[in-house]
């Protein structure tokens, strides 16, 4: 994760722009009046949660991320921004080393061999004669066709060096398939072979779908270990993942609610039988950066607790054991203590919800719907969970037991933030104890002080198991993989490096823009905040002299923009030299992005729309049906400029755009 995305990780955009800008909610988003613009009478400016970002659907049609709506917001310029960003979101910036040339390339060829390496494997699973084991494997466990195509499951040979060879021949050195974690290195006989191997794979995804790892489960009985997971590596970091959550996220946010389960069959089961809020954590605690990601998406997390973790013992024991000192040795699946600091902190609603006895929820997924329905309906708040647990076999004669009940909890009452909430437990507490609130409040607490829990965001309920033992997930973006447009973002990339190395470009591709009536590259119309300050840059010295030197940009950039640049650098570069083609290929890029911008933005309207219209919100209605005229005319025009452009300069760029990735 780079600086600016761990900033955004921690910061909610709803909240940073609640506080200048007046909100609220309409439907699954936020509305107000623009701070951009002088409007009074129809909010136009919207905020959206889910993808994190703002815009102002009325005169300044402008829209970003929360960099640039700080920036824009206090007239800041980027490195300000970034100083004042990480500060509130808790992130040192000294921590964030700089990460050179060569680990950016690593890193982004890396990215590119996990996604083929998903491939490889799930053409084994529906292909290879070898892969009938995985195949009927996952037949027994009632997968359709469907979720395995979904989740792209994958089959690992049973062979030592398979993937080895295979992605050898495709260019990929063994160091690279050691750092994805493909390859395992014996240290002492120093010899190297696959690290899956007849194996069922199951790729993990980040929130936003790129294949970070795998989570490998054995297809023999009592295989050991059952799940073999990716390493830890600078891509694959378990404690900041959850698997499933990119193709749960848009349900989560339209159900108000996420599941978190303990498995990827679980999350898989689940989604095959329709719930498709849900997300699994994958054999660690619940950890702060996770409830982070979700809290995007809603407010409300259900943890699913299986009998184990749910019982009375293993619930007392967690009370106890955050009492002890943060570094702790064992695992603990459930700390109730952690879990109401998350609470007040997010801001959340956390419930608790328990399993039948030696059931997961892939088993009562497939046996019966309802009654996984009605388990997730009668979630707990944890408190409340937690009470009933501990005085569920109490003998209500035996003061000196009910007395330690009050001292177990009574600790966990008052990390409650809110005090009507922390009221009412106490009153519950009296209740369930059958004794007088009075008497409650005079409990006296065991000697031993609590520890001082540190309240800055960065404590985790519990840390993850081991490193040996990371490993996560998320899930397969359905058209992933299949031949279609270059994402914006690798557009995007491209153009700057080709800027970067040619500047004059940068002159005549506005030209051409103009000529097909449309406006000059701007800042605003890259995607990520450091892009937006590295193009400003650009002008800036385009302007003084038309000569720009890379030393010249390097000089005149902060640190971060430095590694950005360094990355740019990196980046595969054309053999083409001559500037008029390398303008053609680079109008094509901004015409396409701008092209994907406005579809996007039309599909989010027609649903905004949608929403608008179900909830009779007709201020709302109104900003969006002017959109739904303007923006086809847009699309209109970007075709028109597309086609201005001769047939033949605009082969020769989609040719070289397509070569070069
Ligand atoms: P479970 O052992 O409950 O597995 O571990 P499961 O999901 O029910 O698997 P099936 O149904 O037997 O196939 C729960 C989760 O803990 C992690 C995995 O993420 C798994 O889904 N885990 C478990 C590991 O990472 N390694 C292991 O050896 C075991
Ligand atoms: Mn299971």
């Amino acid at each position: 994760m780079t600086v600016t995305e761990e900033i955004k990780s921690r910061l909610d955009i709803v909240d940073v722009v609640s506080e200048t800008v007046s909100l609220r909610r309409s439907g699954r988003n936020y509305a107000g009046f623009c701070p951009f613009h002088h409007n009074t009478r129809t909010p136009s400016f919207f905020v959206f949660p889910e993808t994190q970002t703002w815009r102002c659907f009325g005169a300044c049609a402008e829209g970003g991320d929360l960099f640039s709506f700080v920036m824009k917001k206090e007239g800041w310029e980027f490195k300000e921004t970034l100083k004042n960003l990480a500060q509130r979101a808790g992130v040192t910036l000294e921590e964030a080393e700089p990460v050179d040339k060569e680990t950016r390339k690593a890193h982004n060829k890396q990215a590119g061999l996990l996604q083929a390496a998903a491939d490889y494997f799930h053409q084994l699973f529906l292909y290879a004669p070898q892969a009938e084991v995985a195949r009927s494997y996952m037949a027994r466990r009632s997968f359709s066709e469907e979720t395995i195509e979904a989740f792209a499951v994958g089959f690992a040979l049973d062979s030592w060096d398979a993937c080895r060879s295979h992605f050898n021949m495709q260019g990929y050195t063994d160091q690279e398939l050691l750092a994805a974690g493909l390859l395992t290195e014996n240290p002492d006989k120093g010899t190297r072979y696959d690290r899956f191997r007849n194996r069922l794979m199951i790729p993990i995804r980040d929130v936003d779908g790129r294949i970070v790892g795998f989570g490998a489960r054995t297809l023999e009985k009592d295989g050991l270990p059952k799940y073999l997971n990716s390493p830890q590596t600078d891509l694959f970091d378990k404690s900041h993942l959850l698997f499933g959550l990119d193709m749960a996220k848009r349900t989560i946010r339209e159900a108000r609610q996420a599941v978190i389960v303990e498995g990827y069959m679980d999350v898989m089961q689940a989604w095959q039988g329709g719930f498709r809020n849900v997300v699994a954590q994958m054999g660690t605690a619940l950890t702060e950066p996770q409830l982070h990601l979700l809290k995007r998406y809603t407010k409300r997390f259900i943890l699913a607790l299986d009998a184990d973790a749910a019982g009375a013992k293993a619930t007392l024991r967690s009370l106890q054991v955050a009492r002890q000192t943060l570094d702790r040795e064992t695992e603990v699946k459930f700390d109730a203590h952690g879990l109401v600091q998350h609470e007040g902190r997010l801001q959340a609603d956390i419930r608790v919800m328990t399993l039948p006895e030696g059931k997961d929820p892939d088993n009562i997924v497939q046996e019966s719907p309802a009654e996984w329905e009605r388990l997730v309906e009668q979630a707990k708040p944890v408190v409340a969970y937690v009470i009933s647990v501990a005085t569920a076999d109490l003998d209500l004669n035996d003061a000196k037991a009910k007395t330690e009940v009050a001292q177990q909890v009574l600790p966990l009452i008052k990390d409650i933030q809110d005090p009507i909430e922390r009221d009412h437990y106490w009153q519950q507490l009296a209740r369930a104890l059958r004794i007088d609130e009075r008497a409650l409040r005079q409990i006296r607490l065991p000697e031993k002080p609590l520890p001082e829990r540190r309240s800055v965001p960065e404590t985790a309920v519990a840390k993850p198991k081991s490193a040996a033992h990371a490993g996560w997930a998320t899930v397969p973006k359905k058209a992933q993989g299949a031949v279609g447009p270059l994402a914006t973002d690798m557009r995007q990339s491209d153009f700057l490096h080709q800027c970067v190395r040619f500047p004059q470009v940068l002159l005549k591709v506005n030209q051409k823009l103009a000529d097909g009536g449309q406006p000059n590259v701007v800042d605003e119309d890259f995607l990520l905040a450091e892009d937006r300050a590295i193009m400003r840059q650009m002008y800036q010295l385009i302007s003084r002299s038309p000569v720009v030197t890379i030393d010249e940009l390097w000089d005149s950039l902060e640190q971060t923009l430095q590694n950005r640049l360094k990355f740019l650098l990196s980046l595969p570069q054309s053999p083409e030299t001559e500037l008029e083609r390398i303008s053609d290929t680079l109008v094509l890029s901004v015409l396409d992005w701008r092209l994907a911008k406005v579809r996007q933005l039309l599909g989010e309207v027609k649903h905004l729309l949608h929403e608008a219209q179900r909830e009779n919100d007709t201020e709302a209605l109104a900003v969006y049906q002017q959109q739904l005229r303007e923006l086809p005319l847009a699309v209109l025009q970007l075709n028109k400029a597309r086609g201005a452009m001769s047939a033949t300069s605009r082969r020769r760029a989609e040719d070289a755009l397509n070569g070069r990735y």
